[in-house]
């Protein structure tokens, strides 16, 4: 077991400040993470697989120590891939811990020993997610700090067409 590798998985449909945040607060305190993006999610994914990773590196750019990687099918048999068993995840309101227990309640189950530790989101970024700014920016509502630069611009481009 690599208890060095911890990583913070999602679907990052797109990436939110919000990510941007926990991700830095969460290499500054482990030195290193690994994201780790969820290419076969059920919800009906905006951005491929290729542009969210893409996105993912460009607003991660000047940040050390972390590195983006894909995965398809179970969390749990990603971990077991490569010897972690330390995940990562930000939570923002009741809601948000409860489905993080469940899913660590069956991570657990598949990977015995693996340990899900939560970061309380950014108080700024409380109510940001990437479902409500895809609904935003569909209606042409352009909020400030919510987003990357690049994802912001990328958005803005998909809605246009
Ligand atoms: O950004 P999200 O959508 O909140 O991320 C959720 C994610 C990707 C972390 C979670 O859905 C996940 O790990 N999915 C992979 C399938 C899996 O292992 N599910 C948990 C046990 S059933």
């Amino acid at each position: 077991m690599n208890d060095k590798l911890v990583v913070f998985p999602g679907s990052f449909d797109p990436v939110t400040q919000g990510h941007v945040d926990l991700i830095k607060r969460g290499a500054a305190l482990f030195g290193s993470l690994t994201v780790a993006v969820l290419v076969n999610n059920q919800k009906n994914a905006l951005f491929t697989p290729a542009e969210r990773v893409e996105l993912l590196r460009k607003a991660l750019a000047d940040v050390s120590g972390v590195t983006v990687e894909q995965f398809d099918g179970l969390l749990a048999d990603f971990l077991k891939a490569r010897g972690a068993r330390v995940v990562l995840r930000g939570v923002r309101a009741a809601a948000d811990l409860e489905a993080e227990n469940r899913n660590h309640w069956y991570n657990s189950r598949l990977l015995p020993g693996l340990e899900t530790v939560y970061l309380p989101a950014g108080e700024e970024y409380a109510y940001v997610s990437s479902s409500s700014v895809k609904e935003l920016y569909a209606h042409g509502g352009h909020l400030p700090g919510l987003l990357p630069e690049p994802v912001a611009e990328k958005l803005k481009e998909k809605f246009s067409k």
